[in-house]
């Protein structure tokens, strides 16, 4: 018997679809049925993939978002509704990092690191869950998710990245707190922490003489694909996950385990 994971009817938005990870979220949520809006800063790059996912035969919408800006956090989830319907389902990606020792850590360091990943992972889904939780009142089978992304760095401390690591255990516990807060009005809160996988944020390290022996270090020496985290995001946003709340799952080859 074959299962897989059916998100027809549902509205998927993913910040940070512009690049990286948040790129194949859209698309393998657009796969499976979903309705996805791409959100964040470079609306040139949300259109190219809008019409990449329009071509093989998705639904995909286009929304400006700066996720270090409470206003446009508002207006970016008004104007999603807007355009796609209500959001089922959040996939709270963007994010940035810096590399450094925290001894050179400047306050300019500190402010673009925790604005994005940590104050603004927390407004994002701050705004969705304030209209989920409205519609829940009146439908108290409608369910929710919101899939934070965090990292193995928020588990445990990797070297040069930690401010980045700060930031991203803050997003492991905020995924619990939520999940707590937010679990009764069927909103699951889960977080994914991914391990290395080459993207926009990490290639000019992992393309450095540093950045081959830290691969060297890794348990498989290799880095991930991006496609390494669809079965998860599909079993996190199906309602399939309706008893996983709060969970912080690991998807890393084995880096935290090690
Ligand atoms: N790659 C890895 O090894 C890895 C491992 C663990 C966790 N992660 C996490 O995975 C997520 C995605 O990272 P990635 O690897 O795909 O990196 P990426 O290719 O650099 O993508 C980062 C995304 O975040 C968006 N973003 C950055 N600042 C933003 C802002 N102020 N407002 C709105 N969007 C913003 C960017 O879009 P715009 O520039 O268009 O705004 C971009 O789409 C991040 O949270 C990262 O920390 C990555």
């Amino acid at each position: 018997m074959g299962i897989e994971f059916n998100l027809e009817g549902k509205i998927a938005l993913v910040t940070g679809a512009s690049s990286g990870l948040g790129n194949r979220f859209a698309k393998v949520l657009a796969k499976a049925g979903a309705q996805v809006v791409l959100a964040s800063r470079r609306v040139e790059r949300l259109k190219e993939l809008r019409a990449e996912i329009e071509a093989g035969g998705g639904a995909a919408h286009v929304v400006a978002l700066d996720v270090t800006d409470y206003a446009s956090i508002k207006s970016a989830i008004a104007h999603a509704e807007t355009e796609a319907g209500p959001i089922d389902i959040l996939v709270n990606n963007s994010g940035v990092s810096t590399t450094q020792r925290l001894i050179d850590v400047t306050p300019e360091d500190y402010a673009f690191v925790m604005d994005t990943n940590q104050r603004g992972a927390f407004f994002v889904a701050q705004e969705t869950a304030k209209r989920m939780i409205a519609r829940a009142k009146g439908d108290p089978g409608k369910q929710h998710r919101i899939i934070n992304i965090a990292s193995v760095a928020g588990l445990r401390v990797l070297p040069q990245i930690g401010i980045y690591c700060v930031s991203k255990a803050a997003v492991v516990h905020m995924t619990k707190s939520m999940a707590v807060e937010w679990g009764r009005y069927g909103i699951n809160v889960n977080a994914i922490c991914p391990g290395y996988i080459k993207t926009e944020i990490n290639e000019s390290h992992f393309d450095s003489e540093q950045g081959q022996q830290l691969i060297n270090m890794l348990p498989r020496k290799r880095l991930g694909e991006p496609e390494d985290l669809d079965g998860l995001l599909l079993l996190l946003a199906a309602d399939e996950s309706r008893f996983m709340n709060g969970a912080i799952i690991t998807a890393d080859d084995g880096m935290a385990a090690y």
